[in-house]
């Protein structure tokens, strides 16, 4: 987009953004907790609540490209939670109640949503029932606004752009100029700028912490397995994980709350975790003092690279957590030659995943109720016939035919699966247990592999803005089930730095 027009555009944004105080209650960057409050005082409803969102979407969407679309049934699903709130004497007014929810679009609906992971060759198909995380929205009474739009294929295709053929490019709210990063990308966006009330993602190897840092936003990638995956657009069951992206630590943990468990359709992996759950959920975790006594690891490398004032910005929020009583330990090793680990993961990781890519994109197309494509040839023989649409010339298909090209999980992918179990018993699993953390705290989302080859959980905050004003964020991480902990410090961590702002869509 020429510059001009960015710069019209932005002067419009920010007048628009400044906007959505009405009846007393204040729309723009509403928490859960001040949307529950809304509630029970009566300055607001549900139906008020999915207006302001959807106005949002139609005027910031034609430029974001966050959704792809908006659910036709979200405001009769709004009039019926009010309803239920006022014959319930006020009493559902907790969780995600009445509250409006953006998906990514390869986590599938049943209704009038498509689910196409941003792909016209999915247009059209239909689901068998709605994705395990949705069935716990809805029983939670929670609102579906919509679909998000993601980097096609979820980043097996159109990797980190923020592009799909559907949706088509998702821009930075805070600088137009700038992506967003994937390929969780309309989920970070609409929710840095207002255009949903929280959203959800998923992640097989930094897709939720990358646009999260990206759009100065809260993002939690859980354990794989603590969330469900049936019914989501796979990439593989090992590292897949669906998770929250929200404005607020807060508001992402009222989410992670309501969509974890077990669900019979993804039954090993979720039975698995669910020893992790903790009685009373997880909302007890968010402690203005959780970062007291907590050992936080350093690893050395995964700063190399940033400015210097990126550099000091993170040095203080060490301080800061010194400060408020976390024991803060630098200079750890994850590997030897961490560039070696590096390389050694990513050449294993793309072995075992093109296979199971393969096995389970083709286990989902074959279990849909309707589908114009019923295999992963499918889809490249679609994209083959849309050239244009699918911008072949610029994304091509190389991992998608790479995946073609395998036949099931034989020696060579055993043996891959094998060596990043071993990776990662000998790097993160080795370090957080040697030094007994309870996090490693890492910048953006740069240790994403070190996490995904174990099932490990992460979460992003906003740590600071870079000179052109693009955010960027921290991350920490923890070992399996370390969810508890980590939103103590990410929680105390956000209340004592208060980083995130508004975006001002510069040009
Ligand atoms: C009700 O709560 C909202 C949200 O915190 C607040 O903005 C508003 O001022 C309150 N209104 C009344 C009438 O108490
Ligand atoms: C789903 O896709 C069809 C095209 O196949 C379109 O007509 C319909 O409007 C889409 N649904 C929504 C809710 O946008
Ligand atoms: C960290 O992320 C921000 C965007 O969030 C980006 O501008 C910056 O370059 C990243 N730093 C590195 C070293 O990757
Ligand atoms: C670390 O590994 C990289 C990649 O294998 C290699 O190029 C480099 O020489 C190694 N560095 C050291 C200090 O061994």
């Amino acid at each position: 987009m020429a510059w001009l027009q960015l710069q019209a555009l932005a002067a419009v944004l920010a007048l628009v953004a400044a906007n959505g105080v009405s009846h007393g209650f204040e729309f723009h960057e509403a928490t859960v907790e001040a949307i529950h409050l809304g509630f029970s005082n009566g300055s607001l409803t549900s139906t008020a609540l999915v207006q302001f969102y959807l106005d949002q979407i139609s005027r910031l969407n034609p430029l974001l490209r966050a959704v792809i679309e908006v659910n036709p049934d979200a405001l009769r699903q709004a009039a019926r939670a009010d309803a239920q709130r006022a014959s319930s004497g006020g009493q559902l007014t907790g969780g995600l109640h009445g509250i409006p929810v953006l998906l990514k679009d390869n986590i599938a609906t049943l209704d009038a949503l498509n689910t196409t992971a941003g792909s016209l060759a999915l247009l059209g198909s239909v689901v068998k029932r709605d994705a395990g995380v949705v069935v716990r929205l809805r029983q939670a009474g929670a609102v579906v606004l919509g679909k998000a739009n993601p980097s096609e294929w979820s980043n097996f295709r159109t990797v980190d752009s923020g592009w799909s053929a559907r949706g088509g490019q998702s821009l930075n709210p805070y600088v137009l100029s700038s992506t967003p990063c994937g390929s969780s990308a309309g989920p970070g966006v609409a929710a840095a700028a207002n255009m949903a009330a929280v959203t959800l993602g998923t992640e097989t190897d930094g897709s939720i912490l990358c646009p999260s840092s990206w759009n100065s936003i809260v993002g939690i990638k859980p354990t794989v397995g603590l969330t469900s995956r049936s019914g989501v657009i796979p990439i593989t069951p090992r590292q897949d994980t669906v998770g929250p992206m929200c404005r607020t630590v807060s508001d992402a943990v009222q989410v992670l709350d309501t969509i974890v468990g077990y669900d019979a359709f993804d039954a090993e992996a979720t039975g698995a975790a669910s020893k992790y759950i903790p009685a009373g959920g997880y909302l007890q975790f968010l402690k203005q003092d959780g970062l007291r006594g907590k050992r936080i690891g350093v690893p050395n490398g995964f700063f190399q690279g940033y400015r210097e004032a990126e550099l000091r910005v993170y040095q203080q929020h060490l301080d800061t957590m010194r400060n408020h009583g976390a024991v803060v330990i630098e200079n750890l090793d994850v590997a030897a030659n961490l560039t070696a680990l590096a390389v050694d993961i990513a050449s294993n990781e793309f072995m075992a995943v093109r296979a199971e890519f393969k096995l389970s994109l083709n286990a989902y197309l074959a279990d849909l109720r309707y589908s114009p494509v019923r295999s992963l040839a499918d889809v490249i023989a679609f994209n083959n016939a849309n050239p244009v649409q699918e911008r072949l010339k610029d994304f091509g298909q190389r991992n998608l035919v790479a995946a073609e090209n395998t036949h099931g999980i034989g020696s060579v992918e055993r043996a891959a699966i094998q060596r990043l179990e071993e990776l990662s018993a000998n790097g993160l699993e080795r370090l957080m247990k040697e030094q007994q953390l309870d996090a490693i705290v890492t910048p953006n989302s740069s240790a994403s592999s070190l996490r995904a080859i174990g099932g490990h959980p992460g979460i992003v905050v906003p740590a600071g803005y870079g000179e052109q004003g693009v955010p960027f964020g921290i991350c920490f991480s923890g070992l399996q089930g370390y969810e508890p902990r980590l939103i103590e410090i990410a929680y105390a961590f956000e209340q004592a730095t208060n980083v995130r702002r508004a975006p001002m869509f510069k040009p």
